[in-house]
């Protein structure tokens, strides 16, 4: 008796639905959980993810006074998928990288949230809309919609309180009737996404050579949209990422000339060269620009050239939280024990796994990050993160002091300085142990080892992500697709017929990767290194 007065106790301050789960229905323990208000910001992949997994994927009795909001400062969810319908002229910036043409990269069967595949019929590598397309099934499959707040632009946070308790005000514009509203939430989730602020290389002389020609630009690929605008003209594609490589291959076919210039793959010189774009001349990294020529690293030049398309990445910002002074632009990323959140627009720093914010200013708990991680498969590992945080939130006492998470911070770090890297470098590149299938399992883990395996979405008994989800994002499959397309839609219809469960993909995938194999073997161009090509720079 004694001892389940103790509970009751217990669970009033600490709320504890790991142990009220066993109890059964009729249990005078039963207690009510504590109302709680969580606000997302932003509705990608990230967004959308961790609002399924807070509403879809606790026990109901733990979220049943939740009150959970979801800001998208745009017209609808999908993030960088969903068109900007408008783009602005330069320099003002658009919604969205997203260009006519995108396809993606990837097999769609690697980006999705588990089990729940993309529609039957969606193309392996699909056009764009059917990405944005998933993203809706998912807030309509588990008719999430009322949660979602579109048009509504958070512009400043700001935690009212003490390092052991208080809450966020979050102030947001209402976009369409322009309206400012402040509302209160306990816990902050920020899901904006990282390709939304251009970073462009300063190199000697750009501004020179632009000036001293007519006709002469350059420009960030965030502002790319179709290839046609640089119909006869030369152009330098600066970057050996996704962007970089997809808008070269697609200028070729209109420009008089095309290059790209791809610098020496910092810490990494073992990896495989830069992939040939046919009909584009490779060149190294850019030197500097005098008035009349681009000057390589290998004292090249160019003297030619009309357009610089920079692909070269992006900055991580998060306007939001510098506005409310919770997060600090500095240009070297602090190396020791820190107290305050900063960003050096490569790393924010002390996030616990890339997801869990230290800040002394609030309780750990109270803000979290989904899909700071880079080059990775993101919506799996948005729901990794997602599971974390869903259920700290839901579980408080699941949670290491703040000195805890922190050693294990510091630790991962050195192991970077070990291995010759820098951190503030790295950023939120995931490059631990098992690259980034060993990082989810590892956040996943950390439930595991807590007594959550057997909830929704975590695994008992083995890793939290299937292998299968590393095995395809390689050139063989890409290439397979190629010919099967390049078959005709007939010989496309054969290979998805009757394809619908995750399962039946996995096995469609691995019998096209077979089938391209034999082709190459029989071709003689079968290379097994082709394969080992992974995409560095967006
Ligand atoms: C051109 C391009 C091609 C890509 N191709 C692939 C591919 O083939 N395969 C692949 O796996 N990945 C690809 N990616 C990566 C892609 O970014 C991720 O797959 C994923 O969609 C990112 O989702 P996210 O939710 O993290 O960010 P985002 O999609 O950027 O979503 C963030 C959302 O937050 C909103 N937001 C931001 N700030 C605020 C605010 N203050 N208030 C309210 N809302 C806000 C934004 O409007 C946006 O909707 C590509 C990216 C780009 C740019
Ligand atoms: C979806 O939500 C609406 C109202 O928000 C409700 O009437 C309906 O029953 C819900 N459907 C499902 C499948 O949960
Ligand atoms: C500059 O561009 C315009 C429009 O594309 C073209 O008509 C003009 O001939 C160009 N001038 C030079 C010097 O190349
Ligand atoms: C077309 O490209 C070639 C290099 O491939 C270059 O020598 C020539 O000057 C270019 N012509 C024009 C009109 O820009
Ligand atoms: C290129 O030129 C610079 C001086 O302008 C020189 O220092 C450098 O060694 C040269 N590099 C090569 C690869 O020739």
């Amino acid at each position: 008796m004694l001892g389940r007065l103790a509970l009751v106790a217990l669970s009033l301050v600490t709320f504890n639905y790991a142990h009220l789960s066993q109890l059964d229905d009729q249990s005078p323990l039963r207690v009510e959980p504590p109302a709680k208000r969580i606000a997302i910001v932003g509705a990608g992949t990230a967004g959308v993810s961790v609002l399924k997994t807070l509403l879809v994927d606790l026990p109901e009795y733990a979220t049943q006074r939740w009150e959970v909001v979801l800001y998208e400062q745009r017209r609808d969810v999908g993030g960088v998928w969903l068109p900007d319908l408008n783009p602005p002229h330069p320099p003002e910036l658009p919604e969205t990288p997203l260009y006519a043409r995108l396809v993606t990269n990837t097999p769609h069967p690697t980006m999705t949230h588990p089990q729940f595949p993309f529609r039957p019929g969606t193309p392996l590598y699909p056009h764009h809309p059917h990405v944005q397309q998933y993203h809706t099934d998912l807030i309509n499959n588990w008719n999430l919609s009322s949660h979602l707040r579109l048009n509504h632009e958070v512009v400043e946070v700001q935690w009212i309180g003490t390092p052991e308790s208080g809450r966020w005000t979050v102030k947001v514009k209402d976009i369409l009737r322009n309206e400012y509203l402040d509302s209160e939430f306990d816990h902050l989730i920020i899901a904006n996404g990282h390709n939304h602020f251009p970073f462009e290389p300063e190199i000697e002389g750009k501004d020179a050579w632009v000036k001293s020609a007519v006709n002469r630009s350059t420009l960030h690929s965030i502002f790319y949209r179709d290839p046609q605008s640089f119909t006869g003209q030369n152009v330098l594609v600066v970057g050996g990422g996704a962007s970089g490589r997809d808008i070269a291959q697609q200028i070729v076919q209109f420009a008089n000339s095309t290059y790209a210039s791809v610098r020496e793959r910092v810490g990494n010189p073992s990896a495989p060269p830069f992939p040939v774009i046919p009909g584009a001349v490779t060149k190294p990294g850019i030197r500097w620009f005098t008035q009349d020529a681009i000057v390589f690293e290998d004292n090249t030049t160019l003297t030619h050239i009309d357009t610089v398309i920079f692909g070269t990445g992006y900055e991580q910002r998060i306007p939001f939280l510098t506005e409310g002074g919770h997060l600090s632009l500095l240009p070297e990323c602090p190396t020791g024990p820190q107290a305050h959140l900063t960003t050096n627009l490569r790393y924010v720093r002390p996030v616990y796994e890339h997801v869990l914010s230290l800040d002394t200013s609030y309780p750990v708990g109270s803000l979290y990050f989904i899909g700071l991680p880079i080059f990775v498969a993101n919506a799996i590992s948005d729901y990794a993160q997602a599971l974390f945080t869903a259920h700290t939130i839901a579980d408080p006492s699941l949670l290491l002091s703040r000195e805890e998470f922190f050693d294990d911070l510091l630790h991962e770090e050195a192991r970077l300085r070990a291995d010759g890297l820098d951190p503030g470098y790295v950023g939120h590149r995931i490059v631990g142990e098992g690259g980034a299938t060993g990082y989810q399992n590892r956040l996943v883990g950390y439930l595991q080892a807590r007594g959550l395996a057997g909830q929704p979405g975590i695994p008992r008994g083995r890793p939290f992500t299937d292998p299968w989800r590393s095995e395809y994002q390689g050139e063989y499959l890409r290439r397979g697709w190629t010919r099967v397309e390049e078959r005709g839609e007939e010989f496309v219809r054969e290979w998805l017929e009757g394809i619908e469960t995750e399962q039946q993909w996995v096995d469609m995938m691995a019998r096209l990767t077979e089938w391209e194999k034999q082709h190459e073997e029989e071709e003689g161009t079968y290379d097994p290194h082709a394969q080992a090509y992974s995409v560095p720079e967006i």
